[in-house]
């Protein structure tokens, strides 16, 4: 049976509580499969190790994760620290440097997630694409004269024709490879007449190379209106790291919770493990409560198990929790009384089913 090393970084707030959640399912349904095998590996990086060593991860960082097959992660961020400081010292030190440049997130209601607004979203299925390296995420920009009155501060967004370009051919790959075969590219060229124009462009040329997929454009602002009051309209959406950073907060939210979103880094190339992590952050206001929702971070290991080729086993995965939360474990933020080792129980149990 193959076997699979995994890299598990839980880091701060819940993020410890819904990876140890992950790596329960994980290991059970491995062994009740028996078709392979997968070790995780705890790596301590997050706000504790930087208030012992003064460094968010360690300095052969990239090299410690490179020896493994994938990544999971939970979240990062502590009410002591400045966040630009935990979020550029731990996960953006990591999806930049290891070029994981593509950033999925799969949005869809399913058993005992609703749409808390009144609108039609019942059964929205949306694929969300965010370029995951540069645009405002490349890290460029500073400030002068600070404290200053005419203290100044750019913040400068970095587009390159490479990585549009990678970006959208994997866009329009993962549209053509979804039923529906349909890709909205998300820019705002309007008013941003340099970058998001070079992505107008690209999105045409590439646009070519895919005669059996159907695109349009739209102007981030008017998504948002369309997500709300058109979500049957949509499939696969791609835009910048920082339109999609929020219109997946905003997808999450219309499909029931941030608590069950899943997103894949992936190196689209393969040369770098891919990092697998829910969409929320370390959600101080619930942490160490025990009732922190595991569904986001079992769902991104599917995508995990997935991507690392045990594609039938993610399908098992995700069919029991499907199962459990029709049952109706479901913790608060889905209006349910679960906690968290209540859903892990229930899922585990679930997969106790499975007849191999
Ligand atoms: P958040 O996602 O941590 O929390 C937003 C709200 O959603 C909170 O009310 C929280 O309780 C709720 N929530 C989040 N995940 C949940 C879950 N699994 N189950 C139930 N409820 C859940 O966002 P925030 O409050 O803006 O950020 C808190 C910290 O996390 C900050 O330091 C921020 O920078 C960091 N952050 C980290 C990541 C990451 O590591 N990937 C992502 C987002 C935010
Ligand atoms: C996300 C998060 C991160 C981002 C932050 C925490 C750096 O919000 O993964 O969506 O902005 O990418
Ligand atoms: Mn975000």
């Amino acid at each position: 049976a193959p076997s699979y090393n995994i890299a598990s970084i839980p880091g701060d707030g819940i993020g410890p509580e819904v990876v140890s959640a992950a790596i329960q399912v994980v290991e059970k349904l491995a062994k009740t499969l028996g078709t392979f095998q997968i070790e995780f590996t705890h790596i301590p990086w997050g706000t504790a190790y930087y208030k012992e060593t003064g460094r968010y991860i360690s300095e052969d960082a990239l090299d410690t994760l490179r020896k493994f097959d994938a990544g999971i992660f939970g979240a990062v961020g502590a009410p002591d620290v400045p966040d630009h400081i935990s979020l550029w010292g731990l996960l953006l030190a990591i999806r930049g440097p290891l070029q994981l440049y593509a950033n999925v997130r799969p949005v869809r209601t399913f058993p005992g997630t609703k749409c808390p607004l009144n609108t039609a979203t019942e059964g929205i299925d949306w694929m969300l694409v965010r370029e995951n390296s540069e645009g405002e995420y490349a890290g460029q920009g500073g400030r002068s004269h600070i404290g200053q009155q005419w203290e100044a501060a750019t913040e400068v967004a970095i587009f390159t024709r490479v990585g549009i370009e990678r970006i959208m051919r994997f866009a329009f790959q993962t549209a053509q490879s979804r039923p529906r075969k349909l890709l909205t590219v998300v820019t705002k060229s309007n008013s941003m007449r340099n970058g998001m124009v070079l992505w107008d462009e690209i999105a045409a040329s590439v646009a070519k190379d895919f005669p059996d997929v159907t695109w349009d454009k739209m102007l981030v602002d008017a998504m948002t209106v369309r997500m709300v009051a058109k979500p049957q309209s949509i499939d696969t959406i791609v835009g910048t790291n920082l339109h999609m950073d929020i219109l997946s907060d905003l997808a999450a939210a219309l499909a029931g919770s941030i608590g069950v979103a899943p997103s894949s880094n992936l190196d689209p190339t393969r040369k770098n493990p891919s990092l697998f992590e829910p969409v929320h952050g370390s959600a101080f206001d619930i942490t160490g409560k025990g009732i922190a929702n595991p569904v986001a971070t079992f769902w991104s290991a599917a995508e995990m198990l997935k991507w690392i080729g045990e594609k039938d086993a993610a399908e098992r995965l995700m069919a029991c929790v499907e199962n459990v939360c029709a049952a109706g474990f479901l913790t608060p933020d889905l209006g349910g009384t679960s906690n968290t080792q209540g859903v892990v129980d229930a899922v585990c149990a679930e997969i106790e089913k499975i007849k191999v």
